[in-house]
């Protein structure tokens, strides 16, 4: 397997050191325009291979024909978060990243799976797919992981622990318009809304819908990581090892929900084939309204692109 990582900022690299820890890839590219550090991270990890004691190697590269042949590609390149912004303000500048990378994609590894991680998110999968021209379930949107796995970490410590049996699932597009889905969100099978009261529920699903801000205020400079690899590596071997996990994610939409020509956070079963298929939950009218608000937050980024010409419609 051949795994290409592009960007090589916080979430880049934490991504190849998932990758290659977890032996998930023997091959693994780390692209950057930066010269000389995809190269110097790429040799610190294959320096650590010895003593972590795993077989895969990194390459660190500038050049777009090193990651030909690519089995998937995780896409993280762009700027981050400034404390204040918003996800949408990185529009224009990731949406010309973006496009750049999806020429290279096409033309060396048009077998290729490609996870996208840059924000806007939602808007950036759809971006990535209009561009490639590839099956729509060949391109996916790593987000509802990360959600979910943020309001894990908030329900267990409500809970005094147990983050390990906690399940969470948080569906929508990955801005304050996300949508926690409490009754579908399980301790060990166990509904949350048995365990928590619907103050704690609500307090943690408004930290959740702002938990990536909580993280870029605190550090200052740039935007959280370690959640963000772990969720697009899990992801990515979800669908190397055809594994048909059900996790949220960016999926693209074909009447699903309501919702037709648009990518948005919903569960997927994941596989070799990426999204192998989409889980329609039995949302109430308040969660379904949720969603195609959600829905049409997106659309206005989607049609802001186009103006700026970085969409072909
Ligand atoms: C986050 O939520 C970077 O969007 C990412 O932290």
């Amino acid at each position: 397997m051949k795994v290409t990582v592009v960007g090589a900022g916080f979430v880049g690299m934490t991504c190849a050191q998932r990758l290659a820890e977890q032996e998930v890839a023997e091959e693994i590219i780390l692209i950057d325009v930066l010269e000389g550090r995809p190269q110097g991270i790429a040799l610190d990890l294959n320096q650590a291979a010895a003593v972590e004691g795993y077989q895969a190697l990194v390459t660190g590269t500038n050049d777009p024909k090193d990651t030909y042949g690519s089995d998937l590609f995780i896409m993280t390149a762009g700027m981050p978060r400034k404390p204040g912004m918003d996800r949408s303000d990185l529009l224009e500048v990731n949406g010309k990243i973006v496009n750049a990378v999806a020429a290279y994609i096409k033309e060396g590894s048009p077998e290729a799976r490609v996870i996208v991680v840059s924000n806007p998110l939602d808007t950036m999968v759809y971006l990535m797919a209009a561009s490639l021209g590839f099956e729509k379930n060949r391109v996916v949107g790593m987000a509802g992981v990360l959600d979910s796995s943020r309001m894990a970490f908030f329900i267990a410590e409500k809970n005094g622990g147990g983050i390990k049996d906690t399940r969470c699932m948080v569906l929508g597009g990955h801005g304050d318009s996300m949508v926690p889905v409490p009754q579908f969100s399980t301790v060990d099978g166990v509904s949350v809304t048995a365990l928590l009261s619907e103050a704690d529920i609500e307090a943690i699903n408004t930290r959740t819908q702002h938990g990536g801000a909580e993280i870029v205020n605190l550090l200052k400079t740039g935007s959280a990581f370690y959640a963000p690899s772990a969720s697009a590596v899990a992801m990515a071997k979800a669908i190397l090892r055809n594994e048909y996990r059900l996790l949220p994610c960016a999926a693209y939409l074909d009447g699903q929900y309501g919702l037709s020509g648009i990518y948005l956070g919903v569960p997927c079963v994941l596989g070799k084939n990426g999204v192998e298929r989409v889980v329609e939950l039995d949302l109430d009218d308040a969660g379904l309204a949720k969603l195609h608000a959600s829905a049409e937050a997106i659309r206005a980024d989607l049609a802001a692109l186009g103006e700026m010409e970085l969409l072909q419609a």
